[in-house]
């Protein structure tokens, strides 16, 4: 049986989500994508964990290093915040990751996204207006990355500033 293929789109320099996916489940490939060289020693470790150095070129584009209709679940963690980090427009870059997502996933893929309470809602219109089906977001019960940690912490501290890490579930309609 083919390994169904996960993808975690700015997975960051420690790759820490897929680190820990990939340990648990043997069965599926887990790929993690992010422009920064990577700090993580896990891959001899985990055959199933890949690391690939991609990120949006100097358009704001980001065409998934993918053939269509593979991918059978994505995952893009807080990254919406740092994709101007290349000099790009950060609204064209993030919809460019939405309109190459329609083109990789599976049929019945799902698309996981993560992001503060402050921004999930205009992501979660985001996608609806590229006619996928949404969940409605909803709090995340634990930490997933190190960045979901660092936000419940904070969300914590600064009560009421829009920091609580939250998920929606994304679909092809
Ligand atoms: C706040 S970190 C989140 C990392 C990880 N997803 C997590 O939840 O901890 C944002 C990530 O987006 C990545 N990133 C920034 N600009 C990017 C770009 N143009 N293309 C792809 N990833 C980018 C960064 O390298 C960084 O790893």
């Amino acid at each position: 049986m083919l390994k169904e293929v996960h993808i975690d789109i700015g997975g960051g320099r420690s790759a820490d989500y897929f680190v820990s996916m990939a340990s648990v489940d043997k069965q599926g490939t887990y790929v993690v994508l992010d422009p920064e060289e990577f700090r993580c020693p896990y891959t001899t470790m985990y055959p199933n964990l890949r690391l690939v150095r991609w990120g949006a070129n100097e358009k704001g584009t980001w065409e998934l290093p993918f053939a269509d209709s593979s991918i059978f679940e994505a995952n893009i963690n807080f990254i919406y915040d740092c994709v101007g980090w290349s000099g790009c427009d950060r609204r064209k870059a993030y919809d460019s990751i939405i309109k190459s997502l329609k083109r990789v996933l599976k049929p019945d893929g799902v698309i996981y996204v993560r992001e503060p309470q402050c921004t999930i809602e205009s992501l979660a219109e985001r996608f609806k207006e590229h006619d996928f089906q949404v969940t409605e977001p909803f709090l995340l019960e634990k930490g997933v990355s190190e960045t979901s940690i660092f936000m419940r912490r904070l969300s914590k501290d600064f009560l009421n500033w829009g920091y609580s890490p939250m998920l929606f579930e994304a679909r092809l309609g």
